[in-house]
């Protein structure tokens, strides 16, 4: 099973000033590259919109991704509203007011969704996923907007990480096996391991995040996708850059 994730489109409504960056040829970059690489699924793993969550561009994104033909699945990030997104892209079913958050099963294998839109997971969805694991066996695939850790990227560590991460991390590392989990919002290619984590950060589509500083500073243009191979109960990733597109 190969799956695509793609993060942080951050695409603003039509003709606004997104920081030089052409965020819709970026994102029509990505989703020519998904294409070309043929996956099993799709995950868009937030941050779709540029400041905050916008129903005309979930509109103007959702019909790109349809024509696709992949089986895909949509995420809110914290420049998302969670609810819009939720019916803009006909997800009701899996939203409730405390998010949009769902299990799958892909070919076998459990894959989860949380949602971190407001910098932290509410207590219904940590009893949700308390429950779940409580219920499960074997290695978990996790999507979630927010790293579940700090990284070490001072600048996203101080100002933005998730709020309440020890409560979800005390539930995810109880869990007896493991969980591979694929975040984005740090704008940076990260691994972290924790305990039974691996934590998995993807590189934005709009620009990333130097490493290094405390203030915040751009480190490049380039733009990524990941891909994840699960086979035979052995999961890979591996992250492909292309040139990102600027106005002017
Ligand atoms: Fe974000």
């Amino acid at each position: 099973m190969r799956i695509i994730q793609i993060t942080d489109l951050h695409i603003g409504k039509e003709g606004e000033d997104t920081y030089f960056v052409d965020v819709r040829e970026n994102f029509r970059r990505i989703l020519l590259e998904t294409k070309s690489l043929n996956p099993d699924y799709l995950v868009i793993s937030g941050d779709l919109c540029y400041h905050q969550g916008e129903k005309e561009v979930y509109d103007w994104i959702r019909p790109q991704v349809e024509s696709l033909g992949f089986p895909y699945e949509v995420m809110a990030g914290n420049h998302d509203h969670s609810q819009t997104l939720a019916h803009a892209f006909g997800r009701q079913a899996e939203y409730s007011p405390d998010g949009l958050y769902y299990a799958r099963q892909w070919q076998g294998q459990a894959v989860l969704f949380m949602d971190s839109a407001p910098h932290q997971v509410f207590e219904p969805q940590l009893e949700w996923l308390k429950s779940h694991l409580q219920q499960s066996s074997g290695n978990l695939i996790l999507f979630i907007h927010h790293p579940p850790t700090l990284v070490g990227t001072p600048f996203m560590d101080l100002s933005h990480a998730l709020k309440n991460r020890d409560p979800l991390l005390e539930i995810l590392s109880a869990y007896p096996y493991s969980i591979s989990i694929f975040c984005g919002h740090y704008h940076i290619e990260r691994t972290v391991h924790w305990r039974n984590l691996s934590i998995h950060l993807t590189p934005s589509c709009f620009f990333q995040i130097d490493s290094y500083s405390e203030e915040f500073l751009v480190d490049h243009y380039q733009i990524a996708l990941r891909e994840i191979h699960v086979e035979e109960g052995r999961l890979s990733s591996r992250v492909k850059y292309f040139p990102g597109a600027l106005l002017g």
